[in-house]
């Protein structure tokens, strides 16, 4: 008679150990929104986006930005990272795509219709992402700096950054972290 294998410990045991998952990474961006005194140690700068790195749970990638009035990131995605941010002051936009993109071999892409998406991200809303997510961040408020917290697992290999025009897409850069923060 013999044991079956899902009630033998050392398969536990040799799994390799998971990563945060895009809940957790999403509770963990709300945590952290909820830090008065964090929130409000972000320098703010008229000019420009600031941003702060902070220690992500289960080796994850962290940062609180700061996005003054008309700031954007422009179009990108996170490469194999999954992801979570939220909005922990001021408001924010996203504009992202549902549609799943070729991840290599391509410089233009033209869009369908219909994969455009927009949220509203007000302070304590945020969104988690899974991987090749595509997606632009906003702050469209003409007067106040919008504060957001962010996570990604595995960190950051790299960002491509794309342009738009109308349904297409055009890949102009591959960044490095060091390159885009
Ligand atoms: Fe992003």
């Amino acid at each position: 008679m013999s044991v079956s294998p899902s009630l033998t410990p050392s398969a536990a045991v040799a799994a390799p150990a998971p990563g945060p998952t895009q809940a957790e990474l999403l509770d963990f961006v709300r945590r952290t929104a909820g830090d008065a005194e964090l929130i409000a140690s972000l320098p703010l700068d008229p000019e420009g986006r600031t941003w702060v790195r902070l220690e992500g749970p289960g080796g994850s990638e962290a940062w609180l930005i700061g996005w003054p009035p008309g700031t954007g990131t422009g179009w990108h995605d996170h490469a194999e990272s999954v992801g979570a941010f939220l909005t922990a002051s001021g408001e924010l936009k996203e504009h992202s795509l549902t549609a799943r993109l070729p991840t290599d071999g391509w410089k233009t892409l033209e869009l369908t219709e219909g994969i455009d998406r927009e949220r509203r991200l007000g302070a304590g809303k945020g969104r988690s992402f899974g991987r090749h997510h595509v997606h632009e961040v906003l702050n469209e408020s003409t007067e106040e700096h919008a504060i957001s917290v962010h996570a990604y697992y595995p960190p950051l290999p790299q960002i491509r950054r794309y342009s738009r025009s109308g349904q297409v897409l055009r890949l102009e850069q591959v960044e490095r972290p060091a390159d885009w923060q």
